[in-house]
């Protein structure tokens, strides 16, 4: 099978994770158990995401000219991804991820976005030839909110297919939702973007702007619910130890999009993705937990 190809245009952040029994409440503190700094950013985690799954893919984003820069490209390099679109800026730092997680795996991020806000369409120009030639190109909302309505639209004009993992949550407007194939929401994003609480079915329906267009809601333990014009369905997550769910979402998003450009169809695509979250949560750590592609077919077996 050909390699399907896969651009992200998006976020890296260095992740500085502390690991604790709880988290702190405000005011207050508490002791440590672990703290680790590694490659992070969901732009960056799902390229990691994807490349381990065997695809090809190109990262388009800003980095600065410092330390955390140079983790970036290494990261990237050992991974295999194409960094001819990644720019140093002079004039922003790279992006931090401060992240706590307590021992359920439960975690709280605050993101200096830094160089990841600088984009400019220049950025998504120079990359053209590769996105003309992409299977999927994906984006999410680290980068400025210009920039991702750029490069979906750049690659709708080329009929390239596109997904949008909507994250952080933030609010997006119609026009720009109608530009993806594919939502990627959790609930909290999911409740953002429609300004519906409960059920998940009608927010995500009130997302739908086109007939051939799909939301696929991640709804933690209970798996991933897709919702289009010819209904929805709740697809089961795989039994597993969690450990860190930091970057679930992206492990997540990867796969699906690696299983979309390799031709899978919607409910195999969400179950191949299930499979690359569910092995991703079992790690600490956000890039260094994707699970590599030989990983995600034997936990497919098992089911
Ligand atoms: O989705 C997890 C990611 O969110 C982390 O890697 C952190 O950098 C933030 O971007």
């Amino acid at each position: 099978m050909m390699a399907a190809k896969i651009v992200v245009v998006g976020s890296f952040n260095m992740d500085l994770t502390a690991y604790m029994e709880r988290l702190p409440r405000p005011g207050e503190t508490v002791g440590g158990r672990l703290f680790v700094t590694g490659p992070g950013g969901k732009g960056s985690n799902q390229a990691v995401a994807a490349a381990r799954l065997g695809a090809e893919v190109t990262f388009i984003g800003r980095v600065g000219q410092d330390v955390f820069a140079e983790s970036a490209l290494n990261t990237w390099r050992q991974e295999g991804i194409n960094t001819n679109y990644v720019i140093r800026d002079p004039q922003h730092a790279t992006g931090v991820a401060p992240i706590w997680v307590d021992d359920s795996g439960e975690n709280s991020i605050v993101v200096v976005l830094g160089a990841n806000l600088a984009m400019q369409q220049s950025d998504v120009d120079a990359a053209a030839a590769v996105i003309a030639n992409a299977d999927v190109l994906i984006c999410q909302l680290e980068i400025n909110y210009d920039i991702v309505e750029y490069a979906l639209k750049v690659a709708k004009q080329k009929g390239i297919r596109t997904i949008l993992n909507p994250a952080p949550a933030g609010k997006i407007a119609a026009e720009v939702l109608a530009l993806a194939d594919y939502l990627t929401p959790n609930e909290t994003e999911l409740e953002a973007l429609s300004g519906m609480g409960g059920a998940v079915e009608p927010a995500a329906r009130s997302l739908l702007t086109r007939d051939d267009q799909t939301v696929v809601v991640t709804v933690g333990a209970q798996g991933a619910q897709w919702v289009n014009k010819t209904g929805t369905k709740l697809l089961p997550p795989f039994p597993v130890n969690v450990v860190d769910t930091t970057g679930a979402g992206d492990a997540f998003s990867g796969g699906f999009a690696v299983a979309l450009a390799e031709g899978k169809s919607l409910e195999e695509a969400i179950t191949f993705a299930n499979a690359t979250a569910g092995l991703c949560v079992t790690r600490p750590g956000t890039a260094p937990s994707m699970p590599t592609r030989a990983e995600v077919e034997a936990l497919l077996k098992t089911r």
